[in-house]
């Protein structure tokens, strides 16, 4: 069940925004314009949203593995859209007995808007920036695994903040298995702006490159989520053995 805060912001999405906003509806683009609004998060706890406890969802039978090294760090899952970043990101949380947190929906909860509606009353330069905001909100609070949105990571100044407070992990997937995600679900702004599978190609040429920056490479293709998930845990034990300069460790 979610909180009552929670239910009231889906009620609120669920009116398209421009009958929000010509009916003078409160939860209107203005809280996501005016910039402040997205850090009063921190100290406002009306305005918090708590990363969902992760032992809540935990599935039957799933065990919470004893949790690498990670000397506060959160893990950042970075990585193009339909790389599946939310339902492993969700599941690697679980496992590590680790919140876990969405940059996208937390952008949504901050501004009352959908990220399409953002995209579209505010332009993409007006969401990137709110995503760069409430990206350092989450990664200065506790350790957390965090999915960030598919331009997240090309930020210089988010990938600075995500080396300094996190391990980044690119979920690497091809072409045509993006598209076919993709294709399930017509909420990507981007992908309207041409033929999809040619924005997304054009999208991975410009980004495999920096999102290569990232601490860890995992592929993730079209087996279950629980084996790209046991193959982030190896590797994550694998950096923390490397990061402390010892033999690799098991998880
Ligand atoms: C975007 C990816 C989306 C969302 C927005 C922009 C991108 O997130 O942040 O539509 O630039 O690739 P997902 O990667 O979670 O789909």
């Amino acid at each position: 069940m979610l909180p009552a805060a929670d239910r009231l912001y889906q009620l609120a999405l669920s009116i398209p925004a421009k009958l929000r906003l010509a009916a003078g509806f409160p939860y209107d683009g203005g809280s996501f314009r005016v910039p402040i609004s997205m850090d009063d998060r921190k100290t406002d706890p009306t305005m918090t949203s708590s990363p969902a406890d992760p032992a809540r969802d935990l599935p039957a039978g799933a065990e919470i593995v004893r949790r690498p090294p990670l000397a506060g760090r959160s893990i950042v899952l970075v990585g193009m859209m339909g790389a599946g970043k939310s339902s492993i990101g969700r599941r690697l949380g679980q496992r590590l007995g680790l919140p876990f947190a969405d940059s996208d929906s937390e952008i949504e909860k901050a501004a009352q808007l959908s990220v399409e509606d953002i995209f579209e009353l505010y332009g993409e330069a007006h969401f990137r920036d709110g995503e760069r905001r409430v990206i350092r909100r989450l990664l200065e609070g506790p350790p957390q695994v965090l999915a960030t949105g598919g331009g997240a990571y090309m930020d210089p100044e988010t990938r600075a903040l995500v080396s300094d407070r996190g391990v980044s992990v690119w979920l690497d997937a091809d072409l045509d298995l993006l598209h076919r995600r993709v294709s399930r679900r017509g909420n990507r702004p981007l992908l309207k702006t041409g033929e999809p599978r040619a924005v997304l190609e054009r999208l991975l040429a410009l980004r495999n490159p920096v999102y290569a920056l990232a601490d860890l490479h995992i592929l993730s293709d079209h087996g279950p989520i629980e084996t790209t998930v046991e193959e982030i845990l190896s590797a994550l034990s694998r950096w923390t053995g490397r990061a402390a300069g010892a033999e690799p460790s098991d998880c």
